[in-house]
Order: C-alpha cells, then structure tokens, then sequence
C-alpha cells in the first residue's frame, strides 16, 4: 500500500455505500435505505469505502450498529479505529455506555465491551436478534455493552 492509498476514517454521509459494504460482509440489512442514522463514519481508501460504523437511534435508545470492515482489509486495527469513533459521538451526547448487537462478540471482547446475559435488563430496540432469518443458523449474537 502507498503513502497516498493509507486508510482514512472519517464521518460519512454516504450511507448508501455502507449499506452496500455491510451486505458484502454478510450483515442482515433491512430493505431500502437505512432509518436511524444519528451519525456514521467511514474508512476510505481514496473515494472507496472499505469500512463502516454507526450510530443509531430506535425505540428510545442509541446504540452502535453497522460494524464492517471488506474482507481484504480486516485485522489492521480498522474497525477498532471506526468503533472508538462511535464512542467519542456518544459520550459527546452524554452516553455513559455504548450497547451493541455483536455478530463477532469476540472482536467486541478485544475492544473493551461486556457479553451481557439474558435476565440484565437491555434497550429494547437490541431484542431483534431472534425475528433475523440469521438467527442462530448463520449468526450466533451477543448483546454486548461498554461503559464510556
Ligand atoms: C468484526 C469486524 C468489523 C472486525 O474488523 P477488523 O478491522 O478486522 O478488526 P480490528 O483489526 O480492528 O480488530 C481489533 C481486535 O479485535 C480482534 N478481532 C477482530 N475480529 C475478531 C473476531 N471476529 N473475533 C475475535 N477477535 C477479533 C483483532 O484480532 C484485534 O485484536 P488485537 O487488538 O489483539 O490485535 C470485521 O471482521 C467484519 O467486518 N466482520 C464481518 C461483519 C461483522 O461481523 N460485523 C460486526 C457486526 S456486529
């Protein structure tokens, strides 16, 4: 990789092409343009994007979704960088902790997040897991937590 190709995280408002990146990294993604979007960032190689994270907000709570990174650029500390990111916009809201649904509860562990347990009360709108045709088939989730 050259000098002028080095990765570059920033915001986004392309979320067209994070819908289309977290697709190809095998996120079940609702049809049509993605709700909720408080704030997104982006990795860039030039003007493409090869990573993704978000903030969101549903049913009364924020939390952080839309995690990916393209196959070819992953275990480069990329999603760590775009997940950190995600938790600067949240506690520049004011957010104590930052809650997740983790389809690689493993990559959150190594970042700082909590596996919880089914009987700890959790946002809502985290309980959707289980209506995904993924569920427990191709995707195996966590509902993880970090304090900020
Ligand atoms: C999960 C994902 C976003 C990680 O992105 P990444 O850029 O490869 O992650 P990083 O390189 O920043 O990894 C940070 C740390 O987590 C570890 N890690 C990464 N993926 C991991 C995984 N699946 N399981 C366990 N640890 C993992 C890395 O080894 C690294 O550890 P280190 O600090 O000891 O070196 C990426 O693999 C991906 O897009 N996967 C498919 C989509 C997905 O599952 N998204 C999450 C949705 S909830």
């Amino acid at each position: 990789m050259s000098d002028n190709e080095l990765p570059m995280t920033r915001r986004t408002h392309d979320l067209d092409a994070v819908r289309t990146l977290c697709v190809q990294a095998g996120l079940d993604m609702q049809d049509g343009p993605l709700e909720g979007v408080v704030v997104a960032y982006g990795t860039y190689i030039g003007d493409r994007l090869i990573g993704c994270a978000t903030l969101q907000f549903a049913d009364g709570s924020h939390f952080l979704e839309y995690v990916a990174v393209d196959a070819s650029f992953r275990n480069r500390g990329i999603g760590a960088v775009l997940v950190a990111k995600i938790e600067e916009e949240a506690r520049s809201r004011g957010m104590s902790e930052l809650w997740a649904k983790a389809r690689s509860p493993g990559f959150y562990e190594r970042i700082g997040f909590r596996i919880t347990s089914d009987d700890e009360p959790r946002p809502k709108s985290l309980d959707t897991c289980r209506d995904c045709p993924q569920f427990r088939k191709s995707c195996f989730p966590e509902i993880v937590v970090k304090r900020l």
